[in-house]
């Protein structure tokens, strides 16, 4: 049973944010942070909101898959945090597409996008859905100190959504969390404005131990790769896409090699849109789907890790 994918959709804010630009606000160049990484642009927003890039990355996977959002039965939104606190994201895109449906947020980091697609396959399995809506929205320009050229550098905002309906297409999945006690990968909650409290002040935005999470990443990529592969008795070679969690270039030219994927295999889209967290492979799938480099009956392999930790992977045949 579990999911076949319908359609896919995508959104990006207007302003694209070069490196030279960047230079401009910290202590950085185009040559640091594209060794470095592989980014050379990334999307932030100006004047949109989350709820305006979370519509149109679902009103196009709607019309792709051309069913109306009435006929959606559920709703899930991978996101670190929509645009409230509460109501959730998909609460909110619910009602700006005109769909019915229960909906909720789901935040599993960098990896939400697959968390969302099995809890998905979840409710298809048990017959409490047949069509499903996943978007991931991320809008990472929010988390970010902006003064600080570790981080803001590497980070852009994002949608991309897909429709799912009952199918045989998710042939198999991996997903994992442990917790990071070091804590690697961090944005601490809102402001303490409870006049009670004696904890200390956090400023919420990002922080990150590169390297740690460098490290971490390749491991858990190979790792769950190997295990999704091994669950559906394919060979890389049986693969048309590899679709990993764009964080880094070099973290996903590592796992690549290590797992035997060629290039071409390969799918980039760091360069244009930096690192969209859980927005990151549903925006890249959009793409190649309507390039026309991958197309039904391909078989694709997705694959993520992100704050917590968690990690996840999953193969699908379009
Ligand atoms: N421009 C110029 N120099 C910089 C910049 C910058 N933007 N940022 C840091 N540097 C400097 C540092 O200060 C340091 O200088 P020093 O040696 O004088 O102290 C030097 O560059 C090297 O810094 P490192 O952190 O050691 O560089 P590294 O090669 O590890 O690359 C990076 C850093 C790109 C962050 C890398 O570690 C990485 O990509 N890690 C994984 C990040 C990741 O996956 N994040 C995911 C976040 S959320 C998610 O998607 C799950």
């Amino acid at each position: 049973m579990s999911f076949q994918i319908m359609g896919t959709g995508k959104a990006h804010p207007q302003f694209s944010l070069t490196n030279d630009q960047l230079s401009t606000i910290v202590d950085t160049n185009d040559e640091w942070i594209t060794s470095r990484s592989g980014i050379k642009t990334r999307f932030i927003a100006t004047t949109e909101t989350g709820l305006e890039l979370t519509a149109t990355a679902s009103n196009q996977a709607l019309a792709n898959a051309g069913i109306a959002a009435a006929d959606l039965d559920l709703i899930i939104c991978a996101t670190l945090q929509g645009d409230n606190v509460t109501p959730s994201l998909a609460c909110m895109v619910q009602q700006e597409i005109g769909a019915h449906c229960p909906a909720f947020d789901l935040n599993a980091a960098c990896t939400g996008f697959i968390y969302a697609l099995d809890v998905a396959a979840a409710y298809l399995d048990s017959g409490r859905a047949d069509k499903v809506l996943v978007v991931a929205c991320e809008m990472m320009s929010k988390h970010l100190d902006w003064n600080h050229r570790s981080t803001c550098v590497l980070f852009g905002d994002g949608a991309g959504a897909v429709v799912l309906q009952k199918g045989d297409g998710l042939l198999a999945r991996v997903l994992t969390a442990q917790s990071d006690t070091e804590q690697a990968l961090l944005i601490p909650g809102f402001n303490n404005i409870n006049p009670f409290s004696q904890l200390p002040h956090r400023p919420n935005v990002l922080s990150m131990s590169g390297r740690k999470v460098f490290k971490f990443a390749v491991g858990a990529m190979v790792k769950d790769v190997k295990k999704v592969l091994a669950q559906a008795g394919l060979t890389p070679a049986q693969v048309k896409m590899v679709i990993p969690h764009q964080a880094n270039i070099r973290i996903i030219q590592s796992a690549a090699k290590l797992l035997g994927f060629t290039e071409e295999q390969t799918a980039i889209g760091i360069q244009h849109y930096g690192n969209t967290s859980s927005a990151s492979i549903p925006l890249l799938l959009d793409d190649l789907w309507r390039q026309g480099k991958i197309q039904r009956g391909d078989i694709i392999v997705l694959s993520a890790f992100g704050g917590g930790f968690t990690t996840g992977a999953c193969i699908i045949k379009l």
